[in-house]
């Protein structure tokens, strides 16, 4: 596990952006796993500014995205499709049918879980995958008590994020109960994975997470055993793990 302490949000958005644009660089067909929710902003900000100075091509990139709500159509305001659209895809050279986010509007659980599955293994598997981190731990749509031994899946969702997330809808009540996710053993089949983190609320699922046992009750506890785990935190999200405060 490779730790790195950014001082701010910004300084951890330009680290992982860093990260990600070597990926790029070094494999121009590479195959992404992307993030949604409010952490990866400010890095796909980067990576967009960085785009527009010519310095970075995503022609030949494939991404896959983590997870997606079910029963929300593409053009939902709050679908993870039209996140990933607006705040990224639109504004780099990305082809579009390059770009996988399971299914929300495909109600059938299951075919919509297991077509994702299959275009995961088309691709040959995911080379770099970007997560952010639940106050609970949870990754992707992995809450605790979630199997490590699941592929893609129909989860319902844990209170604390229903409450995390109901800031993007009109109310808690709109904010779907169910998502289709990548699940811990996709996750883990990503060849680096790239954890993203900040702010005090993050602070103690770091903890637990990087420095506590491996154990389903935290889901990204898990990611201590991924052969090439790269954390980029800002200080106040490390800040309960004297570990990293104090090198
Ligand atoms: C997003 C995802 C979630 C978020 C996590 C943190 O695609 O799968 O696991 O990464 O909930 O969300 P933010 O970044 O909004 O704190």
């Amino acid at each position: 596990m490779k730790i790195i302490c950014a001082h701010d949000y910004q300084d951890m958005s330009r680290k992982a952006a860093n990260i990600i644009s070597a990926q790029v660089i070094m494999k121009p067909n590479c195959v992404l796993g992307l993030a949604t929710g409010g952490t990866p902003l400010g890095m796909y900000a980067q990576l967009i500014n960085w785009y527009n100075k010519g310095d970075i091509d995503f022609s030949e990139v494939t991404t896959i995205n983590l997870d997606e709500y079910r029963g929300l159509p593409r053009e939902h305001e709050q679908s993870y499709w039209y996140f990933m659209h607006k705040n990224f895809f639109e504004h780099i050279n990305i082809r579009l049918d390059h770009v996988y986010v399971p299914d929300g509007a495909n109600t059938d659980a299951e075919k919509a879980c297991k077509e994702y599955d299959e275009i995961i293994h088309r691709f040959g598997g995911v080379d770099m995958q970007l997560l952010g981190i639940g106050v609970d731990g949870h990754i992707g749509f992995n809450e605790p008590g979630a199997a490590f031994e699941l592929g893609t899946h129909c989860v319902d969702l844990a209170e604390s994020t229903i409450e995390a997330n109901k800031r993007f809808f009109a109310s808690a009540d709109e904010v779907p109960r169910q998502a289709y996710t990548m699940g811990i053993k996709t996750i883990m089949q990503a060849r680096k994975v790239l954890l993203i983190a900040n702010g005090k609320a993050k602070a103690k699922a770091m903890r637990t997470a990087f420095f506590g046992p491996v154990t389903p009750a935290v889901p990204a506890s898990i990611l201590q055993m991924h052969p090439d785990l790269t954390v980029v935190a800002d200080e106040e999200a490390w800040s309960e793990c004297p570990e990293v405060i104090g090198q």
